[in-house]
Protein backbone atom coordinates (compact mmCIF):
# COMPACT_ATOMS: atom_id res chain seq x y z
CA UNK A 1 0.00 0.00 0.00
CA UNK A 2 1.61 3.18 -1.10
CA UNK A 3 1.14 5.86 1.68
CA UNK A 4 -1.79 8.49 1.68
CA UNK A 5 -0.94 11.85 0.97
CA UNK A 6 -1.19 14.56 3.49
CA UNK A 7 -0.78 18.08 2.26
CA UNK A 8 -0.79 21.62 4.55
CA UNK A 9 -0.51 24.96 3.90
CA UNK A 10 1.18 27.76 5.44
CA UNK A 11 0.61 31.96 4.98
CA UNK A 12 3.94 33.33 4.78
CA UNK A 13 2.65 36.08 7.10
CA UNK A 14 5.34 36.13 9.88
CA UNK A 15 7.72 34.20 11.80
CA UNK A 16 7.14 30.84 13.76
CA UNK A 17 6.31 31.28 17.20
CA UNK A 18 6.71 28.64 19.94
CA UNK A 19 3.15 28.02 19.35
CA UNK A 20 3.57 26.97 16.19
CA UNK A 21 5.63 24.95 17.38
CA UNK A 22 3.56 23.39 19.97
CA UNK A 23 0.14 23.59 18.22
CA UNK A 24 1.83 22.34 14.68
CA UNK A 25 5.55 21.75 13.83
CA UNK A 26 5.73 18.76 16.64
CA UNK A 27 2.39 17.23 14.70
CA UNK A 28 3.94 18.03 11.46
CA UNK A 29 7.14 16.34 12.27
CA UNK A 30 5.52 13.17 13.53
CA UNK A 31 3.30 13.09 9.92
CA UNK A 32 6.16 12.73 8.13
CA UNK A 33 6.85 9.82 8.95
CA UNK A 34 3.44 8.08 8.42
CA UNK A 35 2.47 9.59 5.35
CA UNK A 36 3.83 11.58 2.02
CA UNK A 37 3.66 14.67 2.96
CA UNK A 38 3.50 17.99 1.28
CA UNK A 39 4.43 21.08 2.65
CA UNK A 40 3.54 24.01 0.96
CA UNK A 41 4.19 27.86 1.80
CA UNK A 42 0.74 29.43 0.63
CA UNK A 43 2.22 33.03 -0.64
CA UNK A 44 -0.71 33.44 -2.96
CA UNK A 45 -3.18 32.71 -0.02
CA UNK A 46 -1.07 36.01 1.63
CA UNK A 47 -1.80 37.70 -1.10
CA UNK A 48 -5.60 37.90 -0.67
CA UNK A 49 -5.35 39.54 2.58
CA UNK A 50 -2.25 41.59 2.58
CA UNK A 51 -2.32 42.68 -1.34
CA UNK A 52 -2.08 45.97 -0.04
CA UNK A 53 1.44 45.56 1.34
CA UNK A 54 3.44 42.33 -0.25
CA UNK A 55 7.29 43.42 0.60
CA UNK A 56 7.32 40.72 3.29
CA UNK A 57 6.25 37.90 1.44
CA UNK A 58 9.15 36.87 -0.13
CA UNK A 59 10.68 36.84 3.42
CA UNK A 60 8.92 35.51 5.40
CA UNK A 61 8.55 32.62 2.41
CA UNK A 62 12.11 32.11 3.23
CA UNK A 63 12.28 32.67 6.94
CA UNK A 64 9.11 30.10 7.00
CA UNK A 65 11.27 27.11 5.16
CA UNK A 66 14.43 27.77 7.47
CA UNK A 67 11.59 27.50 10.53
CA UNK A 68 10.05 24.22 9.24
CA UNK A 69 13.38 22.65 8.26
CA UNK A 70 15.21 23.70 11.88
CA UNK A 71 12.05 22.38 13.75
CA UNK A 72 13.01 18.58 11.99
CA UNK A 73 10.48 18.54 8.82
CA UNK A 74 13.18 16.70 6.59
CA UNK A 75 12.81 17.97 3.13
CA UNK A 76 14.21 14.39 1.84
CA UNK A 77 11.03 12.98 3.53
CA UNK A 78 8.63 15.85 3.06
CA UNK A 79 7.95 17.95 -0.40
CA UNK A 80 8.20 21.54 0.36
CA UNK A 81 7.29 23.70 -2.14
CA UNK A 82 5.90 26.99 -2.90
CA UNK A 83 2.48 27.60 -4.52
CA UNK A 84 3.09 30.45 -6.68
CA UNK A 85 6.08 28.04 -8.28
CA UNK A 86 2.99 25.79 -9.28
CA UNK A 87 1.10 28.59 -11.81
CA UNK A 88 -1.34 25.97 -12.50
CA UNK A 89 -2.92 26.26 -9.16
CA UNK A 90 -4.38 29.27 -10.66
CA UNK A 91 -5.62 27.66 -13.25
CA UNK A 92 -7.27 24.93 -11.56
CA UNK A 93 -8.82 27.67 -9.72
CA UNK A 94 -10.38 29.18 -12.39
CA UNK A 95 -11.69 25.92 -13.74
CA UNK A 96 -13.30 25.10 -10.12
CA UNK A 97 -14.54 28.78 -10.11
CA UNK A 98 -17.39 27.48 -12.99
CA UNK A 99 -18.51 24.49 -11.09
CA UNK A 100 -18.93 26.71 -7.68
CA UNK A 101 -22.20 28.21 -7.22
CA UNK A 102 -21.39 31.88 -5.69
CA UNK A 103 -23.31 30.85 -2.51
CA UNK A 104 -20.94 28.06 -1.44
CA UNK A 105 -18.38 31.23 -1.11
CA UNK A 106 -21.07 33.54 0.39
CA UNK A 107 -21.74 31.05 3.57
CA UNK A 108 -17.99 30.22 4.44
CA UNK A 109 -17.94 31.24 8.01
CA UNK A 110 -14.61 32.65 7.94
CA UNK A 111 -15.52 34.93 5.54
CA UNK A 112 -17.78 36.81 6.71
CA UNK A 113 -16.06 36.53 10.31
CA UNK A 114 -13.11 37.87 9.14
CA UNK A 115 -14.60 40.83 6.96
CA UNK A 116 -16.03 42.13 10.11
CA UNK A 117 -13.28 41.13 12.46
CA UNK A 118 -10.40 42.13 10.50
CA UNK A 119 -10.84 46.44 9.74
CA UNK A 120 -7.39 47.13 9.39
CA UNK A 121 -7.17 45.89 6.00
CA UNK A 122 -9.27 46.22 3.12
CA UNK A 123 -10.83 42.42 2.55
CA UNK A 124 -13.62 43.67 -0.27
CA UNK A 125 -11.33 42.31 -3.08
CA UNK A 126 -12.48 39.28 -5.31
CA UNK A 127 -9.17 37.22 -4.26
CA UNK A 128 -10.24 36.99 -0.69
CA UNK A 129 -13.90 35.79 -1.73
CA UNK A 130 -12.04 33.31 -3.71
CA UNK A 131 -9.91 32.42 -1.09
CA UNK A 132 -10.95 28.85 -0.24
CA UNK A 133 -11.78 27.85 -3.62
CA UNK A 134 -7.67 29.13 -3.93
CA UNK A 135 -7.39 26.44 -1.34
CA UNK A 136 -9.66 23.84 -2.61
CA UNK A 137 -7.65 23.49 -5.51
CA UNK A 138 -4.32 23.33 -3.39
CA UNK A 139 -5.51 20.61 -2.43
CA UNK A 140 -6.75 19.30 -5.84
CA UNK A 141 -4.16 19.66 -7.83
CA UNK A 142 -1.84 17.72 -5.84
CA UNK A 143 -4.25 14.51 -5.26
CA UNK A 144 -3.91 15.25 -1.81
CA UNK A 145 -5.67 12.65 0.67
CA UNK A 146 -5.79 14.33 3.83
CA UNK A 147 -5.75 17.20 5.06
CA UNK A 148 -5.07 17.91 8.71
CA UNK A 149 -6.95 21.19 10.12
CA UNK A 150 -7.80 22.62 13.27
CA UNK A 151 -11.90 23.69 13.38
CA UNK A 152 -11.78 26.90 11.86
CA UNK A 153 -10.55 24.99 9.04
CA UNK A 154 -13.24 22.84 8.56
CA UNK A 155 -15.75 24.38 6.50
CA UNK A 156 -12.41 25.36 4.03
CA UNK A 157 -12.55 21.49 3.46
CA UNK A 158 -15.70 20.79 3.62
CA UNK A 159 -16.41 23.09 0.35
CA UNK A 160 -13.61 21.46 -1.40
CA UNK A 161 -15.17 17.98 -0.81
CA UNK A 162 -18.17 19.66 -2.34
CA UNK A 163 -16.31 21.24 -5.41
CA UNK A 164 -14.84 18.23 -6.07
CA UNK A 165 -17.72 16.20 -6.58
CA UNK A 166 -19.38 18.74 -8.60
CA UNK A 167 -16.35 18.67 -10.82
CA UNK A 168 -16.26 15.16 -10.80
CA UNK A 169 -19.69 15.16 -11.97
CA UNK A 170 -19.47 17.60 -14.21
CA UNK A 171 -16.09 16.48 -16.20
CA UNK A 172 -15.27 12.67 -14.74
CA UNK A 173 -13.63 11.25 -11.89
CA UNK A 174 -10.39 13.55 -11.94
CA UNK A 175 -10.33 14.86 -8.71
CA UNK A 176 -9.46 13.74 -5.20
CA UNK A 177 -11.70 14.25 -2.59
CA UNK A 178 -9.91 15.10 0.30
CA UNK A 179 -10.39 13.49 4.14
CA UNK A 180 -10.32 15.92 7.26
CA UNK A 181 -7.83 14.53 10.10
CA UNK A 182 -8.75 16.72 13.13
CA UNK A 183 -4.98 17.92 13.88
CA UNK A 184 -4.61 16.49 17.45
CA UNK A 185 -4.98 19.40 19.37
CA UNK A 186 -1.50 21.27 20.36
CA UNK A 187 -1.03 22.26 23.42
CA UNK A 188 -2.50 26.09 23.93
CA UNK A 189 0.16 28.18 24.68
CA UNK A 190 0.26 31.43 26.14
CA UNK A 191 1.52 34.33 25.20
CA UNK A 192 3.61 36.86 27.36
CA UNK A 193 0.45 38.86 28.44
CA UNK A 194 -1.45 35.72 29.22
CA UNK A 195 -3.95 35.95 25.90
CA UNK A 196 -3.12 33.34 23.14
CA UNK A 197 0.52 33.70 21.57
CA UNK A 198 -0.25 35.38 18.16
CA UNK A 199 1.72 37.73 16.59
CA UNK A 200 -1.03 40.14 15.55
CA UNK A 201 -1.26 40.67 19.67
CA UNK A 202 2.50 41.36 20.37
CA UNK A 203 2.83 38.79 22.85
CA UNK A 204 4.59 36.22 20.91
CA UNK A 205 8.04 34.14 21.50
CA UNK A 206 9.60 33.81 18.28
CA UNK A 207 11.50 30.44 17.62
CA UNK A 208 14.49 31.98 15.54
CA UNK A 209 15.06 35.66 18.17
CA UNK A 210 18.23 35.37 20.02
CA UNK A 211 18.17 34.26 23.91
CA UNK A 212 18.65 37.85 24.66
CA UNK A 213 15.24 38.74 23.58
CA UNK A 214 13.93 35.65 24.28
CA UNK A 215 15.08 36.48 28.13
CA UNK A 216 13.73 40.48 27.88
CA UNK A 217 10.26 38.67 26.98
CA UNK A 218 10.17 36.31 29.86
CA UNK A 219 11.11 38.93 32.54
CA UNK A 220 8.38 41.28 31.20
CA UNK A 221 5.69 38.42 31.10
CA UNK A 222 2.80 38.68 33.26
CA UNK A 223 1.79 36.08 36.12
CA UNK A 224 -1.13 35.38 37.97
CA UNK A 225 -2.86 38.81 38.37
CA UNK A 226 -3.52 38.41 41.63
CA UNK A 227 -0.54 37.77 43.34
CA UNK A 228 0.77 41.32 44.03
CA UNK A 229 3.33 40.82 46.59
CA UNK A 230 6.23 37.98 46.67
CA UNK A 231 4.53 37.13 50.34
CA UNK A 232 0.89 37.00 48.60
CA UNK A 233 0.03 33.01 47.38
CA UNK A 234 -0.24 32.60 43.53
CA UNK A 235 -1.77 29.84 41.55
CA UNK A 236 0.32 28.63 38.92
CA UNK A 237 -3.02 27.12 37.14
CA UNK A 238 -3.59 30.72 35.37
CA UNK A 239 0.39 31.66 35.48
CA UNK A 240 1.14 32.31 31.55
CA UNK A 241 5.01 31.75 33.07
CA UNK A 242 4.37 28.38 34.36
CA UNK A 243 1.72 27.10 31.47
CA UNK A 244 5.28 28.04 29.13
CA UNK A 245 7.32 26.33 31.61
CA UNK A 246 5.00 22.91 32.17
CA UNK A 247 5.86 22.46 28.31
CA UNK A 248 10.04 23.20 27.78
CA UNK A 249 10.86 22.07 31.84
CA UNK A 250 11.41 19.16 34.35
CA UNK A 251 8.85 17.96 35.97
CA UNK A 252 10.00 17.77 39.06
CA UNK A 253 11.60 21.88 38.46
CA UNK A 254 7.64 21.93 37.37
CA UNK A 255 6.44 20.46 40.00
CA UNK A 256 8.64 22.83 42.71
CA UNK A 257 8.00 26.03 41.77
CA UNK A 258 3.90 24.80 41.85
CA UNK A 259 4.20 24.18 45.53
CA UNK A 260 6.32 27.44 46.27
CA UNK A 261 4.06 29.54 43.97
CA UNK A 262 0.99 27.97 46.17
CA UNK A 263 2.43 28.79 49.51
CA UNK A 264 4.96 32.06 48.36
CA UNK A 265 7.80 30.36 49.39
CA UNK A 266 9.62 32.00 46.07
CA UNK A 267 9.02 34.57 43.79
CA UNK A 268 7.75 35.25 40.51
CA UNK A 269 11.29 36.70 39.59
CA UNK A 270 13.10 33.29 40.56
CA UNK A 271 10.88 31.53 38.11
CA UNK A 272 11.48 33.62 35.39
CA UNK A 273 14.87 33.46 35.58
CA UNK A 274 14.78 29.64 35.50
CA UNK A 275 11.98 29.94 32.40
CA UNK A 276 14.54 31.67 30.37
CA UNK A 277 17.06 29.24 31.37
CA UNK A 278 15.02 26.29 30.26
CA UNK A 279 13.50 27.96 27.34
CA UNK A 280 16.75 28.98 25.75
CA UNK A 281 17.75 25.77 26.56
CA UNK A 282 14.98 24.10 24.90
CA UNK A 283 15.45 26.05 21.78
CA UNK A 284 19.14 26.08 21.48
CA UNK A 285 19.55 23.33 19.16
CA UNK A 286 16.91 24.58 16.60
CA UNK A 287 18.48 28.22 17.03
CA UNK A 288 22.15 26.70 15.95
CA UNK A 289 20.36 24.55 13.22
CA UNK A 290 18.50 27.55 11.63
CA UNK A 291 21.44 29.79 11.76
CA UNK A 292 23.77 27.38 10.17
CA UNK A 293 20.98 27.27 7.08
CA UNK A 294 20.30 30.86 7.38
CA UNK A 295 24.27 31.28 6.76
CA UNK A 296 24.45 29.24 3.12
CA UNK A 297 23.30 31.67 0.79
CA UNK A 298 19.69 30.58 -1.22
CA UNK A 299 19.42 27.46 0.72
CA UNK A 300 15.86 28.18 1.32
CA UNK A 301 15.12 28.63 -2.23
CA UNK A 302 16.94 25.65 -3.72
CA UNK A 303 14.74 23.64 -1.17
CA UNK A 304 11.94 25.35 -2.37
CA UNK A 305 13.05 24.42 -6.08
CA UNK A 306 13.43 20.91 -5.39
CA UNK A 307 10.64 20.73 -3.96
CA UNK A 308 8.27 22.59 -7.48
CA UNK A 309 10.66 20.04 -9.19
CA UNK A 310 9.20 17.25 -7.46
CA UNK A 311 5.27 17.84 -7.93
CA UNK A 312 6.08 18.85 -11.60
CA UNK A 313 5.18 15.56 -12.85
CA UNK A 314 1.90 14.91 -11.31
CA UNK A 315 0.83 18.41 -12.10
CA UNK A 316 1.41 17.92 -15.75
CA UNK A 317 -0.28 14.50 -15.88
CA UNK A 318 -3.58 15.68 -14.18
CA UNK A 319 -3.99 19.58 -15.51
CA UNK A 320 -3.80 17.30 -18.93
CA UNK A 321 -5.84 14.98 -18.01
CA UNK A 322 -8.67 18.47 -16.65
CA UNK A 323 -7.78 20.51 -20.07
CA UNK A 324 -9.01 17.56 -22.06
CA UNK A 325 -12.18 17.13 -20.03
CA UNK A 326 -13.02 20.16 -20.34
CA UNK A 327 -11.87 20.82 -23.43
CA UNK A 328 -9.43 23.80 -23.11
CA UNK A 329 -6.61 21.31 -24.44
CA UNK A 330 -4.63 21.36 -27.62
CA UNK A 331 -7.19 18.92 -29.18
N1 LIG B 1 -6.16 28.36 4.74
C1 LIG B 1 -5.00 27.94 5.45
C2 LIG B 1 -4.75 28.91 6.63
O1 LIG B 1 -5.31 29.98 6.64
C3 LIG B 1 -3.78 27.91 4.56
C4 LIG B 1 -3.93 27.00 3.40
C5 LIG B 1 -3.95 27.37 2.10
C6 LIG B 1 -4.12 25.58 3.41
N2 LIG B 1 -4.09 26.30 1.29
C7 LIG B 1 -4.19 25.18 2.06
C8 LIG B 1 -4.19 24.62 4.42
C9 LIG B 1 -4.38 23.83 1.70
C10 LIG B 1 -4.37 23.29 4.06
C11 LIG B 1 -4.47 22.90 2.70
O2 LIG B 1 -3.97 28.61 7.49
Amino acid sequence: MPKKRILTGYRPTGLLTLGHWFGNLLNMCELQEEFEAYYFVADWHALTSDWQDTHSIRRYTEEMVLDWIAAGIDPEKATIYRQSDVPEVAELTLYLTMVTPMTWLERVPSYKEQREQITEKDLSNAGFFLYPLLQAADIAIVKGDIVPVGEDQLPHLELTREVVRRFNGQYGDLLVEPAAKIAREGARVPGTDGRKMSKSYGNAIYLSESEDETSAKVMSMMTDPARKLKTDPGDPDICPLHQIHKLVGDEDVIAEFDSCCRDASCGCVAHKKKLIEDLNGYLRDFRERRAEMASRPDYAWEVLENGAARVRPAIDELMGQVRRAMHVDAG
